[in-house]
């Protein structure tokens, strides 16, 4: 069964993370359907550090377009390099904005959103398949230790 563990808050980030990674590693291993993949990794994300908002958007026919996610309603689709989200796509690499204002072009899907990673996925022929996009209501929220661990929750998504 699956069943949420409980990481202890009062451990540095970096131990979270281990810990979230062994255990979404353990959730996806042997499911080879990419929505229940998404949404239990998004799910267990999203729980266990307390983000704003946790989801996929999906290459699909040259856009971005919204999957599984955990928190408010969100914007359905983001054309290439548009927003953090396209940026992170056009780019081929993890965006950390410390503050969303301060980011030329960023789509504004929830007013309490002030900071943002977007961590591509990659596909096994080397395509990005989809990112993963966390808002954290506080300013400046993630860092090298967020875009670590997430890259290598990203390695274990197989699309
Ligand atoms: N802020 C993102 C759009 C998606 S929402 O945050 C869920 C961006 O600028 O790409």
């Amino acid at each position: 069964m699956a069943e949420q563990i409980d990481i202890d808050k009062t451990l540095p980030k970096a131990e979270q993370y281990q810990l979230l990674k062994a255990q979404i590693q353990a959730l996806i291993e042997n499911e080879t359907d990419p929505v229940a993949v998404m949404a239990n990794t998004c799910a267990a994300i999203h729980e266990t550090m307390g983000f704003w908002w946790t989801g996929f958007y999906r290459v699909v026919d040259g856009m971005l377009v919204v999957g599984p996610f955990q928190g408010p309603l969100a914007c359905m689709r983001i054309a290439f390099g548009r927003g953090v989200c396209g940026t992170a796509w056009k780019e081929g690499r993890t965006v950390i904005v410390p503050d969303v204002e301060q980011f030329p072009g960023h789509i504004a899907c929830s007013s309490h959103s002030r900071s943002e990673i977007v961590v591509p996925v990659f596909s096994d022929r080397g395509e990005i398949a989809a990112v993963l996009d966390i808002d954290s209501c506080d300013l400046a929220a993630f860092d090298e230790t967020d875009r670590r661990w997430l890259e290598e929750i990203c390695r274990l998504v197989r699309l």
